[in-house]
């Protein structure tokens, strides 16, 4: 069932304190076509060996000085990577209670000394068969789970690549570059990070706040592109953003989309409950407090056609001064770090 060549590209290591012995395996496994063999009579050599030839099969003798074959599969077994290891004993001294220990720690097949070449042979194919199938099995595992892992990769790029293209469609009308959502999600990053949450929270948060004015959608041109002072009943109407990019965002499955949902609802939300939905404190999710931050400093230090740009300077006071009326102190406080 399996080549030949696959069997004569096998690696042996053949332990045995008796040169003699070594001799004649050696000669034994030549003459049958195993070209790659590896030998050591110095048993407390085995496992530096091992590492170094990764063998297919060990021969092992029980009977040796310093280190006896149970010491050396006890070593091979600390060291060897959770992958099938065929070790072939091979003893004069085969009584029942000595084949219990070494199957206990991991001969896999015995022969006994003076062993028959045939027997030998047949054994050593039978081990070297399990071994290959062994190795196949892993590696189309191996196979199947970078596949896996591939086609997951893919999925979450769509959807941060749909995630992405829907918050530039939000805000199409008065940033078509799409970066305004970008430097908020980044700063907004920057804050979850210095605030300690953990990276894939970090991550989500990034890509969240991008979609923070997604409800922006909803909002008539007329009013969103004014230039000059909007009327009260139009200010109305810009502050339903909030409430139409939570429910754009709302019922979905991934924790993404329901992040951004949290945020978009509550992005204009202040700290002293002054804000939009008049939720106060702790009450406003923490990834809306921090976009809250990252938005308005990002708005001040911008153009806009109401508005000149700020110098960065000012709009740092100014977050600064709504520290614990419009912004959580927290979230403050990283925010001058990070702005260091
Ligand atoms: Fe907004």
């Amino acid at each position: 069932m399996m080549n030949t060549r696959a069997f004569r590209n096998a690696r042996i290591l053949i332990v045995d304190d008796e040169e003699a012995n070594v001799e004649v395996l050696g000669r034994i496994l030549s003459q049958a076509g195993f070209m790659r063999l590896e030998s050591t009579t110095d048993s407390r050599e085995a496992a530096a060996l091992y590492v170094q030839h990764r063998p297919d099969l060990i021969l092992l003798d029980l009977h040796m000085p310093h280190l006896d074959g149970l010491d050396v599969m006890d070593q091979l077994n600390e060291i060897a990577e959770a992958s099938y290891l065929p070790i072939l004993i091979l003893s004069a001294d085969l009584l029942p209670e000595a084949r219990r220990e070494a199957l206990s720690r991991g001969a896999k097949d015995f022969v006994s000394k003076p062993f028959q070449k045939d027997e030998l042979l047949l054994r050593i194919r039978t081990l070297l068969e399990t071994r290959f199938l062994y190795i196949q099995i892993q590696s189309q595992n191996q196979l199947l789970e970078a596949k896996v892992r591939e086609r997951t990769r893919a999925l979450e790029e769509a959807q941060i690549e749909i995630v992405e293209r829907l918050a530039v469609a939000a805000e199409f009308r008065d940033d078509n570059t799409g970066q305004h959502t970008r430097r908020v999600g980044q700063m907004s990053a920057l804050l979850a990070k210095q605030l300690g949450l953990p990276d894939v929270q970090v991550t989500l948060i990034r890509r969240a706040a991008a979609l923070h004015d997604v409800g922006k959608i909803g909002v008539p041109d007329t009013i969103l592109m004014k230039i000059g002072k909007l009327t009260t009943d139009e200010f109305e109407l810009v502050k339903l953003h909030t409430t139409i990019g939570a429910r754009i965002l709302s019922g979905g499955k991934f924790p993404l989309l329901r992040l951004a949902e949290e945020i978009a609802f509550t992005h204009h939300e202040r700290w002293d409950g002054e804000g939009y939905a008049r939720i106060r404190g702790t009450d406003i999710a923490l990834a809306g407090r921090i976009v809250a931050v990252a938005d308005v400093f990002d708005a001040l230090t911008q153009q806009r056609p109401y508005k000149p740009a700020w110098p960065v300077g000012d709009a740092i006071a100014e977050i600064e001064r709504q520290r614990g009326r419009q912004f959580d102190p927290d979230v403050v406080e990283a925010f001058m770090r990070v702005i260091e």
